[in-house]
């Protein structure tokens, strides 16, 4: 096991990002600083970059980083305390690019101590911020079986969630759940119908990972803290890796693109009407063939990059 992660679309994401070189700029999910690296590469002598990451691990290869960069400023919490940061730090509304790479890292998904892979054996974790209270066991023991089955649906679209919840409710009356394979082995038993090249138990862990991290819920919070972040012609780039997140990135740059109103507004002569806040850079891209035959985990990447039309 390496403590290495591949970067995704490194060369695209950087290039649709930068429009000023010498502009203030946020990694918003910095892991072993691939992204972060590459922009520090193309950008001039008196830019900044700060870099946000909420794994201890990570940050602590972002302070190392910033010993050597002085444009380097780090920060180690939630991406969705962005709004504060920046206010506090007098650049909101003067960041000419954002970037998240969302999701988790390899380091984070190989090291089976963390506890996100259902192939290694590790405890139940699944906490990006080591320091925060709830892991996957403790909502596997403490929540009742219909919340378990909703998640399941919720955040791993998962079919058979209620069925799978009922197995697991079952096995912990009997001892407690505490091991990754322990669990995945039990929802391979309860699934009834295996897709193939994909182990059963990927969408409940897919949906208790999402549900540990709050991971959508940051990630509709901290959209419109990068929008408001943003000067004129300042551009958000955003990595997705699944349909849950990508969908969320996908409405929120569309109702920027395009505004809509609401049903009751079109009836309201006072209703002003709404104007667009970004224009596409990249509306959707996915990585080559080649970059996904290098690293697999590329394949499901989705990279989508607008820019921030005047602001005021
Ligand atoms: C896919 S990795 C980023 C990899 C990075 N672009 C690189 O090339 O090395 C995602 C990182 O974002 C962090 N992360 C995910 N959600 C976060 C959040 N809401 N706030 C802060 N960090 C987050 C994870 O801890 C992880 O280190």
């Amino acid at each position: 096991m390496t403590d290495l992660h591949e970067t995704v679309l490194a060369e695209a994401t950087v290039s649709a990002l930068v429009s000023n070189r010498e502009g203030l700029y946020v990694d918003a999910t910095f892991g072993r600083g691939g992204h972060s690296r590459r922009l520090l590469q193309v950008l001039g002598s008196s830019a900044q970059l700060l870099v946000i990451d909420r794994d201890q691990r990570a940050i602590a290869v972002a302070e190392a980083l910033a010993l050597r960069d002085r444009r380097v400023v780090v920060r180690q919490g939630s991406f969705s305390e962005l709004g504060q940061w920046l206010t506090l730090s007098g650049w909101m509304g003067q960041v000419s690019g954002v970037l998240m790479d969302l999701g988790v890292s390899s380091p984070q998904l190989d090291a089976a101590e963390r506890g996100f892979s259902f192939q290694a054996d590790g405890p139940l974790d699944m906490r990006m911020d080591q320091d925060q209270a709830v892991s996957a066991q403790t909502v596997l023991a403490e929540m009742d079986e219909k919340s378990l089955a909703e998640l399941f649906v919720t955040y791993g679209e998962e079919r058979y969630a209620r069925r799978i919840a009922r197995a697991l409710v079952e096995a912990r009356k009997k001892e407690p759940l505490l091991r990754t394979l322990q669990v995945a082995n039990l929802i391979a038993r309860a699934h009834p119908s295996w897709e193939r090249h994909k182990h059963p138990a990927t969408r409940c862990f897919q949906a208790l990972r999402l549900y540990v991290n709050r991971e959508l819920e940051e990630l509709q919070q901290v959209l419109p803290m990068a929008q408001n972040a943003l000067c004129s012609g300042g551009r958000l780039a955003v990595i997705s890796f699944h349909s849950l997140e990508d969908r969320i990135v996908k409405q929120f740059f569309r109702q920027g693109v395009a505004p809509v109103q609401d049903r009751h507004a079109m009836w309201n002569p006072q209703a002003q009407a709404l104007r667009p806040v970004f224009s596409y850079v990249i509306k959707r891209m996915e990585p080559s063939a080649e970059e996904v035959q290098r690293n697999p985990r590329s394949r499901s990447a989705h990279l989508r990059v607008v820019e921030r039309l005047a602001v005021g």
